[in-house]
Parts: C-alpha cells; sequence; structure tokens
C-alpha cells in the first residue's frame, strides 16, 4: 500500500470516529397521550431541558399519541431497547409482572394529590421504583395526572347505574375489581382505541382525569359524566436499564437534573390543566357533567371503602393466628399470597392514617 492511500485511509478513520464522536445521543421517548396533556407537556419540557443541559449531546425524539407503540406493546419495546424512555400510568404496570403500583388503583386511596405525594416522594415510591430494576428499567420519577371520574351514555348517579355497563379499564387487576364491584363489566383496551370503542358501543363507558377525556375528544361519544374523583392516574417515568447506565457519568448527571425540573413543571401543570379541561368539556354542552351530592359520593366510595378493609382484614387475620416469625406465620402468608391471587384487590394490604398512608407488598 502505497503511502499516500495509507494516509488517505487513516484521514478517513479519523474523520468518521470525529463524526461518531459528534453524533448526539438519542433518546425515543414513547407515549400515548396528546401533547397537550400533562404527561407530553412535560415530555416537551423535559426535551427542551435536557437538549440544553447537555448542550446538544444528546437529542430527544418524542413519539406522543401512541404514534409508535400502544399500551402493552411500549413497554415491551422499552425493555427491548427499541425506545429508551416511556411514561406508563402507574396502572399499567402489571403485565410487565409489577403488580404492587397496582396499588395506586385502589379506589378512594388518596384524599388529595398532597397524601399522594407523601407515598411517592417517600420510602414506598421510591421502593416501587426500584423493584422495576429486575426487569431491566430504571424507574426516574412520578409524574401526576389527576383524579379519573366515570363517563357513560346514560347517568352515573348511584352504584346501580354501573350495574351491566361494559366500561373500558386500563390493564390494572385492582381496576377490573372496581368495576365489578360496582356491578359492571371491565374490558380492558389500550389507550388509542378508547375513542372508536366508545363510538361504536363496544364499550358503554370509561373512567379517565378530565385532561385524557378532553384531548381524546371522549366528551363527543359520553352523554353523560360523574364528577367522582374516585381514583388517581399518574405515571412512572421509566428508563432501558442498560442504556442508562451505559451513558456517560455526566450526561446522566444532566438528565437527572433536567428530570426533576420537569417533574416540578409536570406537578404544577397537571391541576390546572384538569380543571382547565373540565371546563372547556362543560362548555361544549355534549356531556352532562354531574357534581354527586355528599351522600351519592359516600355510597360510591362504600365501595372503595370495602375492597381495601377486604385487603387490610385479610392480612391482619393472618397475622394474629400466626405470628409472621413463626413456621405457620409463613403458611398463612402463603394462604395470604393465594388469597391475593384469587382476589386481586388483596395484593396490598393498605392501612391508612389520618396523617399517613401507608402501603405494603404481599409476605
Ligand atoms: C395515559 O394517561 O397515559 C393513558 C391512560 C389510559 O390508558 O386511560
Amino acid at each position: 500500500m502505497g503511502f499516500a492511500r495509507t494516509i488517505a485511509i487513516v484521514s478517513a478513520c479519523v474523520l468518521a470516529t470525529s463524526a461518531l464522536a459528534d453524533d448526539p445521543i438519542v433518546i425515543k421517548f414513547s407515549h400515548v397521550v396528546a401533547p397537550d396533556t400533562p404527561k407530553g407537556q412535560a415530555a416537551e419540557k423535559f426535551k427542551e431541558l435536557a437538549e440544553k443541559y447537555t448542550d446538544g449531546k444528546v437529542t430527544i425524539q418524542i413519539y406522543p399519541n401512541s404514534q409508535l407503540y400502544k399500551d402493552k406493546e411500549e413497554l415491551e419495546s422499552l425493555q427491548l431497547g427499541s425506545v429508551q424512555m416511556l411514561a406508563p400510568s402507574l396502572a399499567k404496570f402489571g403485565p410487565l409482572g409489577a403488580r404492587q403500583f397496582e396499588a395506586f388503583d385502589l379506589p378512594c386511596l388518596f384524599p388529595d394529590r398532597e397524601a399522594l405525594h407523601r407515598v411517592t416522594d417517600g420510602k414506598i415510591g421510591k421502593e416501587l421504583l426500584a423493584s422495576l430494576d429486575s426487569k431491566g428499567i430504571i424507574g426516574l420519577d412520578y409524574w401526576d395526572n389527576g383524579f379519573k371520574i366515570f363517563s357513560a351514555n346514560s347517568p352515573l348517579k348511584t352504584v346501580d347505574d354501573f350495574k351491566g355497563l361494559k366500561m373500558r379499564v386500563q390493564s390494572s387487576k385492582v381496576l377490573e375489581a372496581q368495576m365489578r364491584a360496582l356491578g359492571s363489566i371491565p374490558q380492558v383496551m389500550p389507550f388509542s382505541e378508547v375513542y372508536q370503542g366508545l363510538q361504536t358501543g363496544v364499550v358503554d363507558g370509561t373512567e379517565n382525569p378530565p385532561s385524557n377525556m378532553y384531548t381524546q375528544k371522549m366528551y363527543e361519544v359520553q352523554t353523560n359524566a360523574t364528577i367522582s374523583r374516585h381514583g388517581y392516574l399518574g405515571y412512572a417515568v421509566i428508563v432501558n436499564k442498560r442504556f442508562w447506565e451505559g451513558l456517560p457519568e455526566d450526561i446522566r448527571a444532566q438528565l437527572e437534573k433536567a428530570m426533576a425540573e420537569a417533574t416540578e413543571y409536570n406537578n404544577e401543570v397537571a391541576k390546572k390543566d384538569n380543571d382547565d379541561a373540565l371546563a372547556a368539556m362543560e362548555a361544549t354542552g355534549k356531556t352532562d357533567f354531574y357534581q354527586p351530592t355528599n351522600a351519592e359520593r359516600a355510597a360510591l366510595q362504600g365501595d372503595g371503602a370495602r375492597l381495601r378493609r377486604d385487603a387490610r382484614t385479610h392480612r391482619q387475620e393472618a397475622d394474629r393466628r400466626n405470628p409472621p416469625g413463626s413456621r405457620h406465620g409463613r403458611i398463612a402468608r402463603l394462604g395470604c399470597a393465594r388469597f391475593s391471587r384469587a382476589h386481586p384487590t388483596a395484593i396490598f394490604f393498605v392501612s391508612r392514617r389520618s396523617n399517613d398512608t401507608k402501603i405494603s407488598g404481599p409476605p
């Protein structure tokens, strides 16, 4: 090989390497909701801050509205590494084998956002995110959406009104149990198919925070809604573990800073977005929004309380009869776990005090 040719090849290699070194790291962030929801806006905020703090060394590509993947596929794609970042709702971790997140779906568990944040910002919230490690996933943070309202094509004032209705739910056993407790028939359906499902009558009704109901135009195909605020819908922002741990340390730190600020932003806009969405839907006059009386709310909440009580009583009874350390205790706990499988709402043992919300996993 002549000297000139060797020089040419070496220069080409140097150029190619430096071009590669200059190529930004791409993070594909897939989600299923509209860009003008709390999650959609927080994803944009994260993109803006991440690209700024890393000085363009990282590019965030956002794919909203199930453009890339629907509910279940997006989790599989994250594990395979086809996308690097997601923010699925906490109700969608079950199919991944992380049913502990379904605790958030227990009806009437959180009286307000403050009570919820005490859990997500505290030890339990951190432990739940850490439990994803074994699935090849790192949980970065929680993002709020809001409290859910029920909707259908008939009034939903009393528990009897729910009887026999096909209600779309997310893929959570606790949500299925909630709908059964109300006498409805739960139907799991990806978020991207809900509008059409309601329009064609495949399902009669659903539950979602106003921001999702509004941005998916569900109010066009639901004549009635009840401002029940019976349950919470929020998100865990997650990344592919191998990808995240393979990032240079300084880049990871800059992304973590961007994430912390995007989370703050998300939680600031979430409440206002939901209030605005409700007002906007009311203004269209297409859906009749019903504000339940205290008595009607209490009757609906009775079911939530019953589901929580079932779960707690079973655990306490097992502990009372058989001290936790004993052989019988272990067997009772196994029985408890079996009961949990048979009775999905008992997967979690929830105890509430005036000032503190404690959730503990099965034995
Ligand atoms: C979401 O907010 O990400 C979707 C919620 C749903 O599937 O109902």
